[in-house]
């Protein structure tokens, strides 16, 4: 079946839920034993779920894995995945990325001597030098948030299984409908759910798909021991907002394009990265990598931090907030909000100046989307 169809039925039986058309809510902790030593398919919410199990399986057919597992938030779906690895064990990761991932390697991993090693991805010497002894996975983030730079996913994935590693990709910015990366060869993806997933900023959750019963087989391990399972409820949400992927994430992608093209001729604005963009180094690429742009991407403004700041308080369509991937439009500061957490010196060599934007483009008409950023702009 194709993806918009896998969106809606995948996992889904209702004759399984009293013929149910939408999969019901699970909200129970525990299930009865059929008998004594006889569990029927669930036992204990936190070891699984119906409802989870509907979300898991559906997330897995739509990134074309064979193992799904449904987490609390984006962070703790990572941190599951970290937790595979071992004190001494060391992971390449890009250069540029979230700034919690970031946060979760340098202030709570490296303490329990799990070494992040921070390569530019998209510079093949360099990565291939950066395999040492003791590296067993590459973490990538493509595009990454919020440069929009990208990393070759089957190039990267091929180098680390030479080398004896593993790789792990954060696909949250395109989701399965634009990016397939067990497709590419990369061994396990992660998300935030909380972004275009769920599509409508009501929930925060994960997820993790592999593809390898041996992955599967320890992230279902971990998922049950650590406790970071998502809730039924939100799994339930999740799965309301995941069966118009498709449609949000078309939508998304033309009006983030059309804003991208519109700022790049405005005479107050530095530089548009979006790699939808001629102009984006990577532009060729992106169309061989990616079906689609999603519909976030970054922009530098002429006047530095202040015109940012004075262009974030004129906005009245677009809301300043941190997140992503919602159908409403939003628009943010990474330096002082979704990267805050990173020291000056890593943002300034990620380069995450203070002149930069990021907008998460919502599915809102274009024409009202225009106007409020022209209006702002007016402004600084
Ligand atoms: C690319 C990316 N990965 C992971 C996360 C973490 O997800 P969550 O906030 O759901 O924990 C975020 C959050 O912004 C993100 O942008």
């Amino acid at each position: 079946m194709k993806f918009r169809t896998l969106a809606i039925h995948s996992g889904n039986n209702p004759q399984e839920h009293l013929g149910a058309v939408m999969t019901p809510i699970y909200q129970t902790s525990t299930f009865a034993f059929r008998g004594v030593n006889r569990p029927g398919p669930f036992d204990y919410s936190r070891s699984g779920n119906p409802t989870r199990k509907v979300l898991e399986t559906c997330l897995a057919s739509l990134e074309g894995g064979t193992a799904g597992f449904a987490f609390a938030t984006g962070m703790a779906a990572e941190t599951t995945v970290l937790m595979m690895f071992e004190a001494g064990d060391t992971v390449l990761v890009h250069n540029d990325l979230y700034g919690g991932t970031h946060r979760l390697f340098e202030r709570v991993l490296r303490g329990k001597h799990i070494a992040a090693r921070y390569v530019d991805l998209r510079d093949a010497a360099q990565a291939e030098a950066a395999f040492t002894e003791g590296v067993k996975a590459v973490w990538i983030e493509s595009p990454t948030n919020p440069l929009m730079n990208l990393v070759d996913l089957e190039a990267v994935a091929a180098m680390a299984h030479r080398h004896g590693a593993i790789a792990i990709c954060d696909n949250t910015f395109l989701t399965p409908y634009f990016q397939r990366p067990l497709d590419l060869g990369v061994d396990i993806v992660v998300h935030s759910t909380t972004k275009y997933i769920n599509g409508h900023s009501d929930v925060v959750g994960g997820a993790v798909v592999v593809r390898d019963p041996a992955l599967a087989e320890k992230i279902g391990f971990l998922q049950n021991a650590m406790g970071t399972c998502a809730g039924p409820q939100d799994c339930f949400l999740v799965l309301r907002g995941i069966k118009t992927l498709a449609v949000r994430m078309e939508e998304h992608n033309r009006n983030a394009l059309q804003i991208a093209r519109w700022l790049s001729s405005h005479p107050k604005v530095a530089a548009v990265l979006h790699p939808g963009l001629e102009t984006h180094p990577q532009h060729a690429f992106a169309r061989k990598q990616m079906r689609g742009y999603g519909g976030t991407f970054s922009f530098r403004l002429k006047g530095g931090q202040d015109a940012v700041f004075r262009m974030l308080e004129n906005v009245h369509l677009f809301t300043v907030a941190e997140s992503l991937g919602g159908v409403e439009s939003l628009i943010e500061h990474p330096v002082t909000m979704t990267h805050a957490s990173l020291p000056a010196e890593v943002l300034e060599r990620m380069g995450i100046t203070p002149d930069l934007i990021r907008i998460s483009v919502g599915i809102e008409d274009l024409d009202d989307l225009l106007a409020d950023l022209d209006a702002a702009l007016a402004m600084v």
